[in-house]
C-alpha cells in the first residue's frame, strides 16, 4: 500500500466530487496563449474553470517561429484568478516545448543521442529544468522518442535516431533530468513522451503522413523507448498526428488504451498533439467535431490541445449519450491526480530569480563535445598549434543554426561564432574567410597561406524541424562546389559538419581530408568545436543513424532481419549484390565514430558459454566482456559497445541488436576490460501480441566499435 497514493487518490476524489461537468471538462482544455485583446476573454475563461492547461506559446508549429520572451507577470496573473476566482480553485498546469535548452540551449536530441552518454544527458536536462521553472514552466513536451529511419523527415532532429535501445535510454535520462528526483519540487518539470506512437515512420519522411507498422514492428522498434519513459515515471504521453495502418493515434483505444496503459503500463494522462483531435475530420473518421471529441476521449485520450474540441463539444456528447461522464471523470481524475503529484497546488506560481547559468554552458559545452562524431582523419586533426588555419564557408559566422530548430527562448545574439571561438584558440593563425560562395579565386592569399582549410558547412536550421522535410539529403550545390574548389588549393581539408538530420556523404567525403559532424549543438557548439579541431579535447561522439552514401538508398538501417538470399539488403553483407547501378553499404555506419587515437579489441569473453531459461526468468545475468586497449599516444573516451544476434527464433531478428554501451576513458597505452551483464531483458524480443518472450537456443554476442563488428561468442540458452 502506498500511503502517498492514497493521499493523492483522496485529494482527487474530493476535489472531483464538487466539480461541475463544465470545470471538469475545463481541466481537460489546453488553449494557446492569447495574443493581444484575446487576453481579458481568456481570463474570464479562467475565471469560468474552462482552462486547465495553457500552451506557452504560439501557432501551430512553435519550433518554426520565433517566440516572444514569456510574460511571467501575465501567467501568474491568470494563476492567481485561476486559484482565487475560479470555482474549484484548481491551478493551471503551464506547458512549453522547452525541447532540448531554455535560455541555455544544448544539442539537438539526436546530437544527444550521438554522445552516447546518457548521464551527461540527464545532468543537462536538470539544468534545463532548473531554468524553466524558473520561468514558471511546468511541463515540457519532452522526450520526443520517435524512432526514425528515414533522414528526409525534418523531425529527426529531435528524436534519438533509429535503435530503440538508444532511444530508452535517452528516454530514461531526459525523464530523469526533467523530473528530477521528487517530481514535487518546484524545480522539477512534468516530461511528456511524444509521440505516441510511430510518426516518425511517416512514409517518405512526408510530415503528418501515414505509417504502415505492423504490431511485431511496433512492439520491438516504437515501444521501447516509450515503455522505457514510463517506467522511468513519465507523467504525461502526447498522442501523435498520424494514423497506424489506417487508424489515426488521437482516436485509436488500441494504441492509447490496450497498449500504452494495458501492456507498456502508463498511468499518467494523454494530451493530444496540436489541433489533433478536430483533424479527425479530415483523416475521415469523423464528421463532426463532437464525433472527434467523443472518439478521442472514449479512445483514452484526457487532454485536449488547442482546438477547443472538448471544451466546445464534450458536454453535448455527455447528453446526447456518446461519451459517459464516467470517461469524462477518469480523465479529469489522471490530470488532478499528475497536477497534485507534481505539486502545483503547493507552489503554482513563477518566481523567477536571477539565475547564474555558468555551469549549465558548462555542461552544454561539454555535451557539444561529446556529440560531435569524428567520421574521417587523413593526417590533419588535431590541427597543429603551428598551423596557419584558413575558415571558410556559411557556418564561419553562422549563429542561429547553431542553436537548431525548436528554440523558442535561446538568444542567437549570445551565440559566439565558430570564427569567434577559432580566434580565442589560434589568435593570428586563424584567417576568416568572408565568404561562403565562390567569389574567393585561386589567388586568394589567405587559402594559399594557410595549412589546413576547415570548411564550416551544413544545413540551416529552417530546413529542419516540424513541417520541414527535404527531399535531397545532401548539402547545397554552392557548399560542395566550395568543397571542390578548396581541394584545389592542394591544402589539406576539413569538413566540419552542422547538420540537424543524416546527409548522404557520398559526393563530399572523398574531397575532405577530414570530416567531423558537429550537427546543430547549441549556444556553446562553436567552443566545442573548436576545441575539438585544436585538440583541446577528443571527440567521442558516435553515430545514432546510419548516414547514407545516397538518398535513394533510405530506408538505410542496421537493425534488419536477413533476407535470406544472396541478393541481401543489408548494408553490411554483400555490398552491391542489392541494387545493380550502386552500392547500399553506408557512407558511416551505426554506431561509428573515430577520434584522436587507435582502440584494438579483444576477442569477447562470456563467464559461460551456457544458460538455462529458468535462471535467466530467475533474474540471473551473464557477464560477457573484453579488453580494450587505447594503442595511441592521446587518452580518449571509447564507447564500446555490445550487439546480439538470436541465431534461430520463432520470429526472425535482426542481424545486430544493439544491447549495451560503455563509454569508457581509456589512458593512452592502458587497457580497460569492459564488462556488460545480460539478463533476461536483453535476450528476447516481444511476439506479434506484445507478449515478452525468450527463447532456447543460440545467441552471438558481438563487442565492438560499432554495427559492423564481427568480433563475437556465442552462447546458448538451454
Ligand atoms: C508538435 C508538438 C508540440 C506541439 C506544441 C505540435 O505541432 O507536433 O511536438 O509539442 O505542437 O507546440
Amino acid at each position: 500500500m502506498n500511503t502517498m497514493t492514497d493521499d493523492v487518490k483522496v485529494r482527487v476524489e474530493k476535489i472531483i466530487s464538487k466539480m461541475s461537468l463544465r470545470a471538469k471538462i475545463g481541466q481537460l482544455n489546453q488553449p494557446e496563449t492569447p495574443v493581444g485583446s484575446e487576453a481579458e476573454e481568456f481570463k474570464n475563461a479562467v475565471r469560468r474553470g474552462e482552462i486547465g492547461s495553457v500552451l506557452m506559446s504560439v501557432g501551430a508549429t512553435a519550433g518554426n517561429d520565433a517566440q516572444g520572451e514569456i510574460n511571467v507577470d501575465f501567467y501568474n496573473e491568470l494563476q492567481r484568478i485561476a486559484v482565487e476566482e475560479s470555482p474549484d480553485g484548481i491551478p493551471i498546469l503551464f506547458g512549453r516545448d522547452v525541447i532540448h535548452g531554455h535560455k541555455t540551449v544544448f544539442p539537438i536530441p539526436l546530437a544527444m543521442a550521438a554522445s552516447f552518454n546518457p548521464e551527461l544527458v540527464g545532468k543537462c536536462y536538470r539544468d534545463i529544468a532548473v531554468e524553466a521553472t524558473n520561468d514558471g514552466i511546468h511541463w515540457t513536451f519532452t522526450p520526443m522518442l520517435d524512432l526514425c529511419r528515414d533522414p528526409r523527415w525534418g523531425r529527426i532532429i529531435e528524436g534519438p535516431g533509429e535503435d530503440p535501445y538508444v532511444g530508452a535510454a535517452i528516454a530514461r535520462a531526459i525523464v530523469g533530468g526533467v523530473q528530477g528526483d521528487d517530481i514535487s519540487k518546484s524545480d522539477s518539470m512534468l516530461a511528456c513522451a511524444k509521440h505516441f506512437i510511430g510518426y516518425g515512420a511517416s512514409e517518405g519522411g512526408r510530415d503528418y503522413h501515414r505509417t504502415e507498422i505492423s504490431d511485431y514492428s511496433l512492439y520491438n522498434y516504437y515501444l521501447p523507448a516509450f515503455r522505457a519513459a514510463v517506467k522511468a515515471g513519465a507523467l504525461t504521453v502526447m498522442s501523435s498526428f498520424n494514423d497506424v495502418n489506417g487508424q489515426p493515434v488521437t482516436s485509436s483505444k488500441k494504441y492509447l488504451t490496450d497498449i500504452l496503459r494495458d501492456k507498456a503500463g502508463f498511468d499518467g494522462f494523454v494530451v493530444s498533439d496540436y489541433d489533433a483531435v478536430t483533424q479527425l475530420i479530415k483523416q475521415g473518421v469523423a464528421e463532426t467535431p463532437e464525433q472527434c471529441a467523443a472518439l478521442s476521449i472514449n479512445a483514452g485520450l484526457d487532454m485536449d490541445m488547442h482546438d477547443r474540441c472538448y471544451i466546445d463539444y464534450l458536454e453535448n456528447a455527455v447528453k446526447s449519450g456518446t461519451v459517459s461522464e464516467a470517461v469524462i471523470d477518469e480523465a479529469v481524475r489522471r490530470v488532478l491526480t499528475v497536477k497534485i503529484k507534481a505539486g502545483l497546488f503547493e507552489h503554482p506560481f513563477a518566481e523567477r530569480k536571477e539565475l547564474d547559468r555558468t555551469s549549465h554552458l558548462a555542461d552544454a559545452r561539454a555535451l557539444a563535445t561529446e556529440s560531435a562524431v569524428l567520421l574521417k582523419n587523413e593526417g590533419v586533426l588535431p590541427i597543429a598549434k603551428s598551423a596557419k588555419v584558413g575558415l571558410i564557408g556559411p557556418f564561419a559566422n553562422e549563429r542561429r543554426s547553431l542553436l537548431g530548430s525548436w528554440t523558442l527562448d535561446g538568444k542567437a545574439e549570445e551565440t559566439p561564432t565558430l570564427a569567434e571561438e577559432m580566434r580565442k584558440a589560434a589568435g593570428d593563425k586563424l584567417n576568416v574567410i568572408n565568404s561562403s560562395t565562390l567569389a574567393w579565386d585561386s589567388t586568394n592569399k589567405n587559402i594559399a597561406a594557410s595549412d589546413v582549410v576547415v570548411l564550416a558547412i551544413g544545413e540551416s536550421w529552417t530546413a529542419t524541424g516540424e513541417s520541414r522535410a527535404v527531399s535531397d539529403i545532401t548539402i547545397s550545390a554552392d557548399q560542395k562546389a566550395l568543397i571542390k574548389k578548396a581541394k584545389t588549393y592542394g591544402k589539406k581539408t576539413v569538413g566540419v559538419i552542422f547538420c540537424g538530420r543524416p546527409i548522404a556523404m557520398e559526393e563530399i567525403s572523398g574531397d575532405l581530408d577530414a570530416v567531423v559532424y558537429v550537427w546543430h549543438a547549441g549556444s556553446e557548439a562553436a567552443g566545442a568545436v573548436s576545441d575539438i579541431l585544436f585538440g583541446v579535447s577528443s571527440p567521442s561522439g558516435r553515430l545514432p543513424v546510419t548516414l547514407p552514401r545516397r538518398a535513394t538508398h533510405i530506408p538505410l538501417y542496421y537493425n534488419v532481419t536477413s533476407s535470406g538470399r544472396p541478393v541481401d539488403c543489408y548494408y553490411g553483407e554483400n555490398p552491391g549484390n542489392c541494387y545493380v547501378d550502386s552500392m547500399p553499404v553506408p557512407c558511416y555506419p551505426f554506431g561509428f565514430g573515430l577520434t584522436y587515437t587507435e582502440f584494438e579489441y579483444s576477442a569477447p569473453v562470456c563467464e559461460s558459454d551456457k544458460i538455462s531459461l529458468s535462471d535467466l526468468e530467475a533474474g540471473k545475468r551473464i557477464t560477457v566482456s573484453a579488453d580494450v586497449k587505447n594503442t595511441g599516444a592521446v587518452t580518449a573516451k571509447e564507447t564500446v559497445q555490445l550487439y546480439i544476434r538470436d541465431v534461430c527464433a520463432s520470429l526472425m531478428r535482426p542481424m545486430r541488436e544493439l544491447k549495451g554501451f560503455k563509454k569508457t576513458q581509456i589512458a593512452s597505452g592502458g587497457t580497460v576490460k569492459v564488462s556488460f551483464d545480460i539478463g533476461y531483458d536483453d535476450l528476447g524480443f516481444y511476439d506479434e501480441s506484445g507478449n515478452y518472450v525468450v527463447e532456447k537456443g543460440k545467441i552471438k554476442l558481438f563487442i565492438g566499435k560499432n554495427c559492423l563488428t564481427e568480433n563475437q561468442t556465442e552462447i546458448e540458452i538451454i
